[in-house]
């Protein structure tokens, strides 16, 4: 029976932490290969720090984890908005996680063709190109949400994918890069979904899509596993 639970903390640095501990303690609770789905912007990489602290490293066995992600811009690795990049930097340069376990978007050719090749890593890694409610792909996928709804490189007025099978796209928002997201039922195939919002100023699209408003993204999250908001003060509003 899949749960939900909204989880806060008093800044995001304490929020950090928590994310972590509920990581580790994720990843501890199965066994064998293991995979999680990282977003990208600016909240988690207080939590990339943190886990890469060692006395979180430690507790995370590298060797049987890989690491994808939920949405990349279309920019070269180095460039400072490369949402692998980012998390490159701030933890998996840190940690003993073997580079076959890391799993970036491939930004060459273009967006359509990164996305296409990205679907296959993924249907590659999971062994089929149709996914099993009973069989998630992920251990864990940790999401953000934009002020405007979105959520990966999920966007308001996007157009659906073309098919409702395809399992990574393209997507070009208005006065943006361009970038390549996992789509809905990507994101929601995982045993645990993790919201990670923090500052007053997502307080009101938090509360909007926490009451599943129509036309916003993050609103179609719905994972087959556990949901858990982690919100810090500022972003949870009246909800802590
Ligand atoms: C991205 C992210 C995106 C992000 C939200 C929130 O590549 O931009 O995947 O969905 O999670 O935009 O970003 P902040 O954490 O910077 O507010």
């Amino acid at each position: 029976m899949r749960s939900e639970q909204t989880l806060t903390a008093p800044n995001a640095s304490a929020l950090s932490l928590q994310v972590a501990e509920w990581l580790i303690t994720r990843l501890a609770s199965s066994s064998g290969r293991r995979s999680i789905a990282l977003s990208g912007g600016s909240t988690p990489l207080a939590l990339f720090r943190c886990l890469a602290r060692p006395e979180q490293a430690r507790r995370i066995d590298w060797q049987h984890l890989h690491i994808f992600w939920s949405d990349e811009r279309w920019v070269p690795y180095t460039d400072a908005r490369s949402n692998y990049g980012a998390a490159y930097e701030s933890l998996l340069r840190h940690v003993p996680i073997p580079s076959h376990n890391i799993h970036p978007v491939p930004t060459e050719h273009s967006p359509e063709h990164a996305a296409k090749d990205y679907a296959r890593t993924l249907q590659a890694f999971y062994g089929s190109p149709n996914l099993d409610p009973a069989q998630p792909l992920f251990d864990a996928v940790l999401l953000g949400i934009g002020a405007d709804g979105h959520t990966a490189s999920l966007f308001p007025g996007q157009e659906a994918p073309a098919a409702m099978e395809q399992w990574a796209m393209a997507a070009r928002p208005e006065g943006q890069l361009p970038r390549v997201t996992l789509t809905v039922p990507v994101l929601n195939s995982t045993a645990a979904l993790a919201f990670l919002v923090t500052g007053q100023q997502k307080r009101d699209i938090v509360a909007r899509v926490r009451k599943g408003e129509a036309g916003l993204p993050a609103s179609r999250i719905d994972p087959t596993g556990d949901l858990v908001w982690f919100l810090d003060h500022a972003a949870a509003g009246s909800v802590h």
